[in-house]
């Protein structure tokens, strides 16, 4: 691709997995594989074109609303995905880390998660920042319970920001699949100069050239940050 502009980073709501599947008359779970397999295609395409973080909102804490078969589903196929990326994470030099509340996940998931956090963890070719039992208002909620048990003082916005779930760039650009056009408590403090780009692909259906596509509509923006450009 042409544009010099590839923003440092990239936030993915990943929406539509469960129309994917059932265009196809074929169960919601399918949707949700064929989603961690795209996962795994644009992660790769985002290192080649020089993205450092790549975040993606995998589990809402409102997903456990869903039916029992398919919360068991995303969270095994949280715990398939962590044990069959390890290598290809090593080999790309990819470092895993996981945004959201620790509770009500199983010891087993979070013995995974902490298991890949470790070993990636001085890993420098692209970060990968998975949302999962994650809310953007617990962030926040989450983040003032620290401060007051810190006994920190006078918080500025950067001071803040060192109590997130990881003290990680602000995404530039945010993309939504699957024509929705809202946020869905995702990252509420860190979009707030985003650029947003929806798309009427399904996530399964967005692949590398679709991504492409977003990052040129970036490239058109004109970026204020609410100032004015002369
Ligand atoms: C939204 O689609 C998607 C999710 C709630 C789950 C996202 C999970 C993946 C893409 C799989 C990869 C995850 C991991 C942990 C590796 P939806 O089911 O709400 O779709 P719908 O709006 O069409 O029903």
């Amino acid at each position: 691709m042409k544009e010099k502009n590839i923003p440092e980073h990239v936030a993915i709501i990943m929406d539509g997995n469960g129309r994917w599947a059932k265009k196809r008359f074929l169960p919601r779970t399918f949707g949700h594989n064929e989603g961690a397999k795209n996962l795994k295609r644009i992660l790769t395409h985002a290192k080649k074109l020089g993205v450092k973080y790549l975040t993606v909102y995998a589990f809402s804490t409102e997903n456990w609303k869903r039916s029992k078969d398919e919360v068991e589903t995303l969270m095994s196929l949280f715990k398939t995905y962590i044990k069959k990326e390890e290598k290809t994470f090593q080999e790309n030099d990819v470092k895993f880390i996981v945004s959201g509340r620790r509770e009500n996940v199983s010891k087993d998931l979070l013995d995974s998660i902490d298991y890949l956090s470790e070993k990636t963890k001085f890993n420098k070719g692209i970060t990968l920042n998975i949302a999962f039992n994650y809310g953007g208002r617990s962030e926040i909620v989450d983040a003032i319970n620290k401060i007051i048990d810190s006994g920190e003082k006078n918080i500025t916005e950067k001071t803040f920001e060192k109590y997130l779930y990881n003290d990680i760039p602000d995404p530039e650009l945010l993309i939504r699949t699957s024509g929705e056009i809202r946020i869905s408590n995702f990252l509420l403090w860190q979009i707030a100069y985003s650029e947003i780009y929806v798309t009427d692909k399904l996530w399964p259906d967005f692949r590398e050239k679709e991504f492409e596509e977003a990052i040129e509509s970036f490239n058109k923006r004109e970026r204020r940050f609410g100032g004015i450009n002369v």
